[in-house]
């Protein structure tokens, strides 16, 4: 049985660790930092298995070492939203709580696939990537398949369907920033075009943006965590069953459309050695600018990032 262990045994940590469990995908170590809270979530799912039906095993602790030998880590670990925040709000907080991980992740789990989540996703990636000192394609971000399932489910909405029939893909940073790309996206084979006007599609992939946000300001304690855990657990999925599976992921760009040194949402093929080819879809001049715009300001929170390095 394959080994995912889950950083942070939060609301995202402790939904994926069930997805996870619940589909068989593999076992699941969650590690937290507050002392008997993992251990109890994990009794507490361990309890279900017989009425679920899963035969995975669901592990809590507060001691990274009992990540060894993971296949995947998913790194939850670090504050969420409240209303009025901005994902970059948290960057000084989850940058170090970041740098704790991703060393215990190097010393303990050294060949491991890492799956970003902490938010500034794009920027935290960074901090996973330079701590953990992985091979670059050994580290990837989740925001793409969440954000595009999020347009899906907006059309299918729309449309009085099924998600399951939408394809979606949303490139860029994890912000307000991000690109629903609507060239690229479909439903039961149709183009956007031919089902739906553009102002209307226009505010599908508006919405899409400010979904999490949504989340956000009618939860008031916090962010979403079903649809962000279902899209960690499909990731986690694809690269331990091998499956090729394709879909929108922070990955490390060294030139690819055009960016260098930058974690950026972008088309990607997950496998067993992590983020194994990165695709450059054709873009339009507007949909090219818009990318444009989410890569700067990604890059500017990545020079927050530097200045955080330069104090402590
Ligand atoms: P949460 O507050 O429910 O859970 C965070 C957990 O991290 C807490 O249990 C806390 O004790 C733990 N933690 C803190 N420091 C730790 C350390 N050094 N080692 C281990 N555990 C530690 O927050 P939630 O809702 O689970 O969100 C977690 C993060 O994921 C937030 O930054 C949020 O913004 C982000 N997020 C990102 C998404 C994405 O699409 N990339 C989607 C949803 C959330
Ligand atoms: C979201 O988009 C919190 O970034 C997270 O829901």
């Amino acid at each position: 049985m394959a080994k995912v262990s889950i950083i942070g045994a939060g609301n995202v940590g402790a939904t994926t660790a069930y997805f996870i469990a619940k589909q068989n995908i593999a076992d699941v170590v969650l590690v937290d930092v507050v002392e008997g809270m993992p251990q109890s979530k994990s009794n507490d799912f361990l309890h279900a298995s017989g009425s679920l039906g899963f035969e995975c095993g669901i592990h809590g602790t507060n001691d990274y070492a009992e990540i060894a030998d993971s296949d995947v880590v998913v790194h939850t670990a670090g504050i969420p939203r409240k209303p009025g925040m901005d994902r970059m709000d948290l960057l000084k907080t989850n940058v170090g709580i970041a740098k704790t991980a991703a060393q215990q992740i190097r010393r303990y789990a050294p060949r491991a696939i890492i799956v970003g989540v902490a938010n500034p996703l794009d920027v935290i990636c960074m901090v996973l990537y330079r701590e953990s000192g992985f091979d670059i394609r050994r580290v990837v971000g989740m925001a793409g398949v969440l954000d595009s399932t999020r347009f899906q489910y907006f059309m299918a909405e729309k449309l009085g369907g099924w998600p399951g029939d939408a394809k979606a893909m949303v490139l860029g940073g994890h912000g307000d920033s991000m690109v629903p790309v609507s060239a690229y996206t479909s439903y039961a084979g149709f183009g956007t075009d031919e089902l739906l006007d553009d102002a209307t599609v226009e505010a599908l992939a508006n919405r899409t943006k400010t979904g999490g946000g949504e989340i956000v300001k009618h939860l008031k304690t916090g962010s979403a965590y079903y649809a962000p855990a279902a899209s960690v657990a499909k990731m986690a999925e694809g690269m331990i069953t091998d499956r090729k599976r394709i879909c929108a992921a922070s990955a490390y760009l060294r030139g690819e459309y055009g960016y260098h040194d930058v974690f950026l949402g972008v088309p990607v093929k997950l496998g067993t050695n992590g983020v194994e080819e990165i695709y450059e879809l054709p873009l339009s001049a507007e949909q090219k600018s818009a990318l444009d715009s989410s890569a700067e300001h990604v890059a500017e929170g990545v020079k927050t990032l530097e200045s955080i390095y330069s104090v402590g």
